[in-house]
């Protein structure tokens, strides 16, 4: 059968989890964490056979090396069980950072976990708004020499989360995306589907920093969790209990007048003597996602909120686009989905654009008012994985194959057809 026949894979590697499946479905098949579990006690064999020139001891050490790997969450129960097995987190910040891990990791994804062969599908993989061009040329080689795709289109991660927001509540291909992950956060203005790259703007703050701070404030409240288990029981918590507030001194006090409603309370079991023990979740509750709005609480250095960010991102774009940004911003990533981040977030924009209003209406020559501005924050029932979402829809159109870098024109030219990407139809996935 002809791989253009075969529904597209779509794998989008996050820094914290990676969501895969094929083109045309609703939902990733497997959303597993972005980590690969290497057995090290091969690739540390002993001395003694490399001292006897043991070259049959070392050649297949070698070779289990290459075998012995777990990933996911799979590989992160290998790692508590066993010494052996040592981390390797192959994506830091949104780029890869460890291609030999990364090449491991899409090895298991394609045949353990999708099952399928990857001369049989063509491949749409993701990539964050600032990757540089080299690291496309090193997975298009990985791609094509390795796995022997017969084709690959690299899509950038906004473009796409734009695209899902676009079928699900018929936006424009013209808007901003917020997409706050793992590791990173890109508010990345596109204008009919071209990304407007020198307005791009990235913040470091993003769901792992959530993460450490409630962790830090539980350890601070003197909450007695075991060491080892306090990040994951900080992850946990912030996804379960966390929400936005609209103001955080209020907040406090309704915490303080009816504790018994807002404290929650977290179960949770020794990993080394099985105990079970519990704890209180508080403050950290609204804490949490507090870091976007009022950075200087998490970091002195951090002085721009996310509101102020974007509102700048819109203000460096051209001005005949930006009532067109300001109107469609659109959430996208798994730090997106504390309740109520939407409101809190087109509150403030808002807030923003009406006092910028008003300050050019006080200037105003003749009388002449501004006309308001529209605020508008997106926010769908895909927004955790809306960047897979819109690879899944547009890899499963007829144009999605013609965009595609072929095996053919690899052979041809070489990994560098990667560095740049043809438009698209309708300049969707345009880079
Ligand atoms: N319900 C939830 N509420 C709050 N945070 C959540 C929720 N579900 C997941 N998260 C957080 O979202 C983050 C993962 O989001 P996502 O999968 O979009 O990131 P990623 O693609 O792996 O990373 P990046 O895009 O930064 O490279 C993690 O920090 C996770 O704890
Ligand atoms: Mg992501």
């Amino acid at each position: 059968m002809d791989p253009i026949s075969r529904p597209a894979i779509v794998i989008d590697n996050g820094t914290g989890y990676t969501k895969m499946g094929f083109a045309g479905n609703v939902e990733p098949c497997f959303v597993q964490p972005t980590v690969v579990a290497v057995n090290d006690s091969f690739v540390n064999q002993p001395r003694s056979a490399v001292k006897n020139n043991n070259w049959l001891a070392q050649h297949s050490a070698g070779v289990m090396a290459d075998l012995d790997f777990f990933i996911g969450d799979e590989g992160i129960s290998r790692s508590r069980s066993s010494n052996a097995y040592n981390l390797s987190y192959p994506i830091k910040y949104g780029q890869v950072e460890n291609w030999d891990a990364m090449e491991r990791y899409w090895q298991q994804c394609i045949f353990n976990y999708l099952r399928c062969d990857p001369e049989d599908h063509y491949f749409l993989l993701t990539e964050s708004p600032l990757t540089a061009p080299e690291s496309r040329e090193y997975t298009g080689e990985i791609m094509f020499e390795t796995f022997n795709v017969p084709g690959l289109y690299i899509a950038v991660q906004p473009v796409l989360a734009l695209a899902a927001g676009y079928t699900t509540s018929k936006c424009e291909m013209t808007g901003v995306v917020v997409d706050v992950g793992e590791g990173a956060t890109h508010v990345v203005p596109v204008a009919d589907g071209y990304v407007i790259g020198s307005s791009i703007r990235s913040i470091p703050l993003s769901g792992k920093d959530v993460t450490l701070f409630i962790q830090q404030l539980m350890r601070e409240r003197g909450e007695h969790i075991p060491p080892e288990d306090s990040l994951d029981v900080a992850r946990k918590v912030k996804e379960s209990y966390c929400y936005t507030c609209s103001d955080i001194v209020k907040e406090y006090k309704k915490h303080d007048k009816e504790p018994a409603k807002y404290i929650k309370q977290w179960r949770g079991i020794k990993p080394k003597t099985g105990a079970p023990y519990t704890c209180d979740v508080g403050y950290e509750r609204f804490l949490g996602p507090e870091i976007f709005f009022s950075p200087e609480i998490y970091s002195g250095e951090l002085t721009s909120s996310l509101p102020e960010v974007i509102d700048k991102c819109i203000q460096s774009t051209p001005i005949d686009t930006r009532r067109a940004l300001y109107k469609n911003i659109v959430l996208s990533g798994g730090s997106t989905m504390f309740k109520d981040f939407h409101r809190r977030l087109q509150r403030d924009v808002k807030k923003l654009v009406d006092a910028r209003v008003l300050a050019s209406d006080a200037l105003g020559i003749g009388g002449i008012k501004a006309k308001p501005v529209e605020v508008n924050v997106v926010s769908h029932p895909i927004q955790r994985c809306a960047v897979w979402f819109g690879g899944s829809v547009l890899a499963s159109t007829p144009e999605f194959f013609q965009a595609c870098h072929t095996k053919a024109e690899y052979e041809e030219h070489g990994a560098s057809i990667c560095r740049t990407n043809p438009v698209f139809k309708g300049m969707y996935l345009y880079r």
